[in-house]
């Protein structure tokens, strides 16, 4: 695994440099619907990720957010599960909280996970049973189990739709901000304490915060307590999810 974890670290450092290339210039912007913009950095990122990737690593299989989907991953056991850029409304925004998720799956389960906010040049990676790391130092998740001393990071749309007002005073502080990925990454190496998503989530935004989650000693959930596994035939993971240290992951699910 080692090795393989190598050849990511290259790879997304060459990623980050793309996306920064775009970042804060001039640049296409087309929507994929409401509220979902894909850019020229996505796409270019996408396209250098699957190509190093699956040169590298000829039987493994492919799911990423930017990439037409195929079949052909169902029948692989290990399968790259990855975002090119996560956070791309921030991105257009000018605002620094993305990065890019690039998740690795054995039979269904994150055994690697690594994520790059390339604004701060910050790496985040776990490896399954070798714990987790920010920027090459291990880390572990807060373990605080009283809700009302913890930060929860959670999704500016989410805030400002209204979604957590039936929360209020529940916890320490609602911290919005962008990129699921780097928000479980950022928990994972105990820089914030909590994660709650009340909205669905792709594979592919949360797979290698799962496996950071896992190895910094945490836990990764839906908001109905079910445990999440990857390289369905369905991506889309329902209805929302949270991430933090056990006791307080299932403290949050008896507040929901
Ligand atoms: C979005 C980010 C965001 C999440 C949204 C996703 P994108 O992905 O993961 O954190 O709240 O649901 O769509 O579009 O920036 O890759
Ligand atoms: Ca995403
Ligand atoms: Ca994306």
């Amino acid at each position: 695994m080692e090795k393989i974890l190598e050849h990511t670290v290259l790879t997304i450092r060459e990623a980050g440099k793309i996306i920064m290339n775009y970042y804060q210039s001039e640049f296409e912007v087309k929507q994929k619907g409401v509220g979902n913009p894909v850019t020229q950095a996505d796409i270019e990122t996408d396209t250098f990720l699957k190509n190093t990737l699956t040169e590298a690593f000829p039987n493994y299989g492919w799911l990423s957010e930017e990439t037409k989907d195929s079949p052909a991953r169902l029948g692989k056991n290990r399968v790259w599960v990855v975002d090119p850029l996560d956070g791309t409304k921030e991105f257009v925004e000018g605002i620094p909280n993305f990065s890019i998720s690039i998740g690795l799956v054995e039979n269904g389960k994150p055994i690697m996970g690594v994520i790059l906010n390339p604004v701060k040049n910050d790496l985040y990676t776990a490896v399954k049973n070798m714990g987790m790391k920010f920027n090459g130092k291990k880390t572990i998740i807060c373990q605080n189990q009283n809700l009302n001393e913890i930060n929860i990071l959670n999704s500016r749309s989410e805030t400002k739709r209204g979604l957590w007002k039936l929360y209020q005073g529940k916890f320490k502080e609602l911290i919005p901000i962008g990129s699921i990925a780097l928000k479980l990454a950022m928990v994972s190496a105990n820089q914030a304490d909590f994660i709650g998503s009340l909205q669905p989530k792709n594979e592919w935004d949360i797979c290698a915060g799962h496996c950071m989650i896992n190895e910094s000693g945490g836990e990764l959930l839906t908001t109905l307590g079910n445990e999440i596994t990857y390289n369905n035939p369905n991506t889309l993971i329902t209805p929302g999810l949270v991430a933090g240290n056990k006791i307080a992951v299932s403290n949050f699910l008896n507040i929901l």
